[in-house]
């Protein structure tokens, strides 16, 4: 510092901590690093998947166009930060996703953030031409998810450990009359929802 002055012992300790702080960052960056390149497999188990038709494809290029990856994440582009869509086809038929873009707040059944009408942010998207958001629902319909991924309608199947204990150590017995385990059951479709495949 100009004047020679040196650091406030409180200044020192708040520097110390904020240093550590940086220090423990880098050294878990650089361990995950570590780890990802010399893991064989992938680091995170994929659980959704696409196959695009023609129509799809179209679609998901007008999925990129008007911005939807914004707010959005679909096959893995787009941020992280607002509501993912990979998967969204095993939870939502194509007519619902379709009469969600048109008309948001009524398929909903309740208020929405983003879409809807203006001042919304994402106003436009219900007043895109029919035929493209034909094809952006097509698209979306497409993207699946396996059975237990956060996007899935049903659990994973009865093999958690944890899942397993804490129903062990938790659950009073009684429970085991009264409610069947999902896990192994077909889970019951919501209206307008996709069928399990
Ligand atoms: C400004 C941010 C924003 C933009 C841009 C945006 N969305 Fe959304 N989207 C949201 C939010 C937030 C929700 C949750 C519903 C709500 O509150 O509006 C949502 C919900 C959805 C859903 C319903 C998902 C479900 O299962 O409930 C679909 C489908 C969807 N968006 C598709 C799109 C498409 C297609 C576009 C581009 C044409 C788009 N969104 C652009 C923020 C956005």
């Amino acid at each position: 510092m100009a004047g020679g002055q040196s650091l406030k012992q409180g200044e020192k300790i708040l520097f110390g901590i904020a240093i550590a702080f940086i220090g423990f960052a880098v050294l878990a960056y650089l361990a995950l690093e570590a780890y990802r390149l010399r893991a064989s497999g992938a680091v995170f188990e994929v659980t959704t998947h696409f196959d695009l038709s023609a129509d799809g494809q179209r679609g998901s290029e007008l999925f990129r166009t008007h911005r939807c990856t914004a707010c959005h994440r679909a096959m893995r582009n787009g941020t992280n930060m607002g509501l993912s869509l990979d998967g969204l086809g095993s939870r939502r038929t194509q007519e619902w996703i379709y009469n969600f873009l048109r008309d948001p707040e009524a398929v909903y059944g309740a208020k929405t953030f983003d879409h809807g009408y203006p001042p919304k942010e994402a106003a436009s998207v219900s007043l895109l031409p029919s035929e493209e958001l034909r094809l952006i629902s097509i698209f979306l319909s497409e993207l699946k998810s396996d059975q237990g991924s956060p996007s899935a309608p049903a659990p994973p199947k009865g093999e958690s450990a944890f899942v397993d204990n804490m129903l062990k150590n938790f659950a009073p017995e009684s429970w085991k009359e009264k409610y069947s385990d999902v896990r192994e059951k077909e889970v019951p479709q919501e209206k307008g929802n996709a069928p399990s495949e």
